[in-house]
Parts: structure tokens; sequence; C-alpha cells
């Protein structure tokens, strides 16, 4: 499959390196141009190419949002339409700008990108995992399957599809609920934001 990664950074670069390990073709980009990443196209071998945000839109069947929230405007719209999204971001105030929406929970920022995207298919994944452990915990041994990610989102088909990536890099796809009703159980103050649980204890968590 063909995976258009925006953001760079921990979380874009560290799901960059699964999915060219798992046969995936991977095309990333970060805000200053592909020239600023040949040392991460280099690592990542043949099957990735950095370029640009839009080129990245354009290239993937799928797509992957790691940028800071406070950015999510500058992701491109027509490139992305009619594909699945995976949206890894939280909002931090701090770093991010004040956002009222969100600080009176009226909405999610995972809606927020869905809004901006509004043709695409949004998912919310791999916000709740550091990105150290989403690096190191399915390579620690047998254990590999048991760790849970979860997922939230709107749309069947792509939830399936961030499953099925979920699944091939050793981790257990929780599905959370809605964008709406999952993606708060995803948050940053939530019960399950910023651990790595077995999925099984995960799942009891979020009940
Ligand atoms: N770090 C974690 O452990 C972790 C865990 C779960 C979720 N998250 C969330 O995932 C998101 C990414 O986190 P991170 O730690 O990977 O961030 P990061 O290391 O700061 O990297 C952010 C990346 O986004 C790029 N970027 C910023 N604006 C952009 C734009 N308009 N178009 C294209 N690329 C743009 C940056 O490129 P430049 O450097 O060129 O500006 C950089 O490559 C955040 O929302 C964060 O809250 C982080």
């Amino acid at each position: 499959m063909r995976i258009g990664i925006i953001g760079a950074g921990h979380i874009g670069s560290t799901l960059a390196k699964y999915f060219v390990s798992a046969g995936h073709l991977v095309a990333i980009a970060n805000s200053r141009g592909p020239e600023t990443l040949r040392d991460l196209e280099a690592d990542l071998g043949y099957n990735a190419e950095a370029t640009t945000a839009p080129g990245a839109g354009r290239f993937g069947e799928v797509a992957v949002v790691s940028v800071p929230f406070g950015r999510y405007t500058e992701i491109p719209v027509a490139e992305l339409a009619g594909k699945t999204v995976v949206d890894t971001m939280n909002y931090h105030p701090q770093r991010d700008g004040v956002y009222p929406q969100l600080d009176s929970d009226d909405t999610t920022s995972s809606e927020l990108l869905q809004r901006h995207l509004s043709s695409s298919h949004v998912v919310k994944a791999f916000n709740t995992t550091p990105f150290d452990k989403l690096r190191d915990f399915p390579r620690t041994g047998g254990e590999a399957l048991l760790y849970g990610v979860p997922v939230a989102g709107d749309d069947d088909a792509a939830k399936r599809c961030a499953f099925d990536l979920i699944e091939e890099m050793g981790f257990q796809p929780v599905d959370t609920g809605s964008l709406a009703e999952g993606g708060r159980k995803q948050q940053p103050d939530s019960s399950v934001f910023g651990v790595v649980l077995p999925a099984e204890e995960l799942r009891a968590r979020l009940s």
C-alpha cells in the first residue's frame, strides 16, 4: 500500500519505519521541505521518499497526519479527499494555542480535523502512546500482540484500515467508538493517555 505521512517528527518517522519494514511504500513530509529530510529518507531506504505535504497527500492511498495540532488547518484538503486519514494529534494549548471549543469540551480535536478534511475519513490512532514506547514495545518479546492501541472513527472501512496497520506493527487495535465518543476517551486527560497497556487491560480501563 502507498502511505503518505504528513509530519516527520517523533511519531511520523516512527510510523514510517514500521510501514516500510512491513513492505509499504511511504512518502513523508515536514513543513520545511524534502531537502531537510534526506537523512530520514536514507534511513528509511528505497521504499520511502521525502516530499511536500501535498505530495504525501497525493501519494498515499492512506495518509497519516502527525503535526502539532495547532497547525491542522495547513493540512492539504483536496489531496486527501476520499482517503482514510489517521490522526495521531493531541491538543496541548501551551503548544498549540487556545481552542475554546476544545477547552469547553464542545468537540474534539479529531472532529475539528474531520471538519477541515470534510471529504476524508478521519481515524484517531497512535495518539495515546509515547513514541519511544510505540517504537520499542512490540519488539520486547513474545507478548507482541498483547499491547493495545486505541482507535476512534466514524467510518468502518477507515477503521479497518487502521486496525490492519496496527496489527502489522505487532499491536492490537482497541475500538473506542466514534470520533466524538472514542476521541474523548483517547484525549490527553483520559485514563489511557500516555500509557501502554495490554489490550485486555486497555479495554477494561476504557469501559
Ligand atoms: N511525541 C509523542 O510521543 C507523541 C505521542 C502521541 C501523539 N503525539 C502527537 O502527534 C503529533 C506529532 O507529534 P511529534 O512528537 O511527532 O511532533 P514533532 O516531533 O514535533 O514533529 C512534528 C512534525 O510535524 C511537521 N509539521 C509541522 N507543521 C507542518 C505542516 N504544516 N505540514 C507538514 N508538516 C508539518 C514538523 O516539520 P518541521 O520540523 O519541518 O516544522 C515535524 O516534522 C502531535 O500532535 C503530538 O501531540 C506525540
